[in-house]
């Protein structure tokens, strides 16, 4: 018996408190004309200080289930895709869980940044796939506002990142006509930790001898996220095409029958470059970064419910994705809607 996988229920959440590119010109040394040239954000949401990763992530499954119209008690697996977790450990997937009051079923948690929300759809798809899952609720939730230097010091980081969750409910899916009936048809999935220093948030880390953090570190604002902001840019455009090309020929679709792009969102013009690069129509891209700044590994399903509300993506259209970030990972995904 061969088993396939598709989205039924999709699901969002961010935090109420908006910054404008002008609240953050009086923390740090820039202008929202630099921050709109450089990256089309306007403004993001930033949580406040009783709000947690998992809090956003439980509010968009909520709706996420509830957007699927199967029982929350059906879920039968937690993915959680996330760079800002709760704690250390253990995995946020147990923190959500608990939340939901799903005792017992699996939760998991994955490390893939910016990727993590395809990285986890292509788990998703491979354990109903299986036959061993039927109904996977995969979060991809960011807390980033605690974890940024909001002094001139971090500026070229700090712009760029928002908080917000965004949920998907992947279930068993019945296929009859593979051109026409909903269903994942590709997940692609890459790395090279060779660039890993690129993009990477190095303490607390238990590679550092003796203590993962100290006053030293922390002097030095190793804490704080620390990006090659050119090299992340370059090799961002480069694989999002690459992928978007290898998901497409995997799937059997060409670029030209996908009726809508969600790709991640780190930069409007990376977008535009990966959009111009393959001759896509800048209006098959759905792009929510103007409003929400970088939410890493909630972009994907963020936009994705904002463009099912906006009327934009409806059921049944053929749907490409593709996304790149620290590690350096890229993943791209194909589905039918
Ligand atoms: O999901 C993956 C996460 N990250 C990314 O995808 C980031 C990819 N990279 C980028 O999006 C771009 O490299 C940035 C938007 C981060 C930066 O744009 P850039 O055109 O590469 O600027 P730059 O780093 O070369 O900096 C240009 C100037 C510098 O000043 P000087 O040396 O020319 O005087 C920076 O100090 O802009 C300055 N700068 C700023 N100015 C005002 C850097 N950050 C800021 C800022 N406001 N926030």
């Amino acid at each position: 018996m061969s088993y396939f996988s598709k989205i039924i229920g999709v699901g969002s959440f961010v935090p109420k408190n908006v910054y404008t590119n002008f609240d953050l010109e009086k923390m740090m040394d820039t202008t929202d004309e630099w921050i709109q040239q450089r990256t089309g954000i306007v403004e993001r949401r930033w949580v406040d200080d009783h709000t947690s990763t998992s809090d956003l992530a439980y509010e968009a499954s909520l709706k996420a289930i509830e957007n699927s119209g199967i029982k929350k008690e059906d879920i039968d697996m937690i993915i959680f895709a996330t760079l800002s977790p709760d704690h250390d450990f253990p995995g946020t997937g147990c923190f959500l869980q608990a939340k939901l009051n799903l005792p017992g079923i699996t939760a998991l948690d994955i490390r893939q940044q910016c990727s993590g929300f395809l990285y986890g759809l292509s788990i998703a798809d491979k354990f109903i796939r299986s036959g061993s899952h039927k109904n996977v609720l995969l979060v991809g939730a960011e807390v980033h506002s605690k974890g940024l230097d909001k002094t001139p010091n971090g500026r070229n980081v700090s712009v760029l990142f928002g908080d917000g969750a965004g949920a998907v409910v992947v279930s068993r899916a019945e296929v009859n006509d593979p051109k026409k009936d909903s269903h994942i048809m590709t997940t692609q999935l890459f790395a090279d930790g060779s660039l890993a220093k690129e993009l990477w948030l190095p303490a607390p880390g238990f590679a550092f001898p003796k203590e993962r953090i100290n006053e030293a570190m922390i002097k030095e604002g190793l804490h704080y996220p620390q990006m090659n902001g050119k090299a992340v840019f370059v090799h961002a455009t480069k694989r999002m095409t690459e992928c978007l090309q290898t998901a497409c020929k995997e799937a059997s679709v060409e670029l030209n029958d996908v009726d809508l792009f969600l790709f991640h969102q780190a930069n409007l013009r990376i977008n535009s470059k990966v959009a111009e690069d393959l001759g896509i129509p800048e209006n098959k891209v759905f792009n929510t970064i103007q409003r929400y700044g970088n939410t890493t590994a909630a972009t994907i399903p963020l936009g994705m419910d904002d463009a099912v509300k906006a009327g934009v993506l409806k059921k049944g259209m053929l749907v490409a994705s593709a996304a790149f970030g620290s590690g350096f990972t890229w993943a791209s995904a194909v589905w039918r809607f």
